[in-house]
């Protein structure tokens, strides 16, 4: 569904249904055309200090170091100092931008790594693309996103309403602590140094990489390109193995997840799986570590995975299972689809602003505000959950 949200930007808030083309989630048994997506490749950097201040250096930075066998993952609960849930804008994201961008595209600033914005399509956080990459296959949850279309770019910022801020801001103590275990295992993973034999203190146990402060942050912002449309996508990255080179070959994401008794944990376990994916190729972070924990949070094993390998591992698993049971996915259908729907968003966000019609109608809506400025001009897209198969 697209439409100008209501609220502030109140003079645009009809449905836009006039005669286009709806676009549909592909059906999961479809083959898709299979859509190229370019290595991803950094172009800044930046870091959130402990009082989650935006810096441009590598200061958040975090080594990887094998967490210690059995490493109980409830540790240091009490002192966690935690990051209230807000609406994710994408700001620093363009502040960052901003530092790597030519301003008028000639490149003759001295500076090679410059781009130029006019090429860019896409402009957003990892997190909303993994979104419509999996919305195919997401059945719970919906999922909502501001766009704009500026210069031929769309920026994409993810929408959350009240109630689900609330909601992430009101979570029952026991998913809090099940939170609170995905944290506690990146401090046993990583440390402040590369292979420090980090001095670590008595009170704290073996392999412990200092209390979670989940305003820390470091994240590295990307180029890309998905078939003919270039991409600029930021996201946090969990540490790196030795050191950072500007490259993003030692990416390394940090995972827990319940460990596996049954074949029922194995299949939601695979599910889980095309998210993982996701996440880590949009910024090229090849090495999923996973922390596979008990339901009181006792590290159980740890699992590297390879993530360009995800797909045809899953494939092979729903394979052997046989064809009543199978669940797999596929990346190739959540990349068409993601190659469709912004191709789609930008076709029709453009005869829009473009047409007239739309022009006059939101004249009559709000006298006061007759121009359109930039802020305004913000469309919302909501991802509704998939219904089931789809024949
Ligand atoms: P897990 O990774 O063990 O799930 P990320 O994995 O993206 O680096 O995030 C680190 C941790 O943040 C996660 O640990 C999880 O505890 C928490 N987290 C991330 N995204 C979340 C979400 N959408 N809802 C709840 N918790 C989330
Ligand atoms: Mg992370
Ligand atoms: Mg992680």
């Amino acid at each position: 569904r697209l439409n100008r949200p209501s609220g502030s930007g109140a003079a645009y808030s009809q449905p836009i249904s006039r005669g286009h083309k709806s676009l549909s989630y592909p059906a999961q048994s479809s083959l898709p055309k299979s859509v190229p997506f370019q290595q991803p490749t950094p172009l800044i950097s930046f870091s959130y200090t402990p009082e989650h201040i935006l810096q441009f250096d590598d200061s958040a930075l975090r080594y990887y170091r094998a967490s210690p066998p059995n490493a109980q993952l409830s540790y240091g609960y009490d002192k966690w100092i935690r990051r209230p849930e807000e609406r994710s804008r994408i700001d620093s994201l363009l502040e960052a931008v901003d530092r790597v961008a030519d301003p008028d595209g000639t490149g003759k600033e001295g500076r090679e790594r410059k781009i130029n914005l006019g090429d860019v399509g896409v402009i957003a956080w990892r997190g909303v693309v993994t979104r419509i990459l999996i919305a195919p296959y997401e059945e719970r949850e919906d999922f909502q996103m501001n766009v704009m279309l500026v210069n031929g770019t769309l920026y994409l910022e993810e929408h959350r309403t009240e109630a689900q801020l609330e909601e992430k801001n009101n979570v029952k103590p026991h998913h809090r602590k099940m939170m609170y275990y995905g944290y506690a295992f990146e401090s046993y993973c990583t440390s402040d140094a590369p292979q420090a034999n980090a001095p670590h203190s008595h009170r704290d146990p073996p392999g412990w990489g200092g209390d979670v402060n989940t305003n820390e942050q470091w994240c590295s912002v990307v180029r890309t390109k998905l078939d003919n449309m270039r991409f600029i996508i930021g996201g946090e990255v969990d540490c790196v193995q030795n050191q950072y080179k500007g490259t993003t070959d030692t990416f390394v994401e940090l995972k827990t997840s319940m460990s596996i008794r049954g074949a029922a944990d194995e299949v939601r376990f695979e599910k889980k799986l095309l998210k993982f994916y996701f996440q880590s190729f949009l910024l090229g972070v090849p090495t999923i570590v996973v922390g596979f924990r008990t339901p009181s949070g006792e590290l159980k094993t740890t699992q590297s995975l390879q993530t360009i390998q995800l797909p045809r591992m899953v494939r092979e698993k729903a394979a052997n299972r046989g064809p009543g049971n199978a669940n797999a996915w596929n990346p190739s259908l959540c990349l068409a689809w993601c190659h469709d729907l912004l191709t789609f968003l930008k076709k029709i966000i453009r005869e829009s602003e473009g047409d007239p019609s739309v022009a006059n109608n939101s004249k009559e809506v709000d006298n006061e505000q007759p121009t359109l400025t930039a802020n305004e001009a913000v469309w919302r897209v909501t991802f509704v959950p998939y219904e089931g198969a789809q024949v």
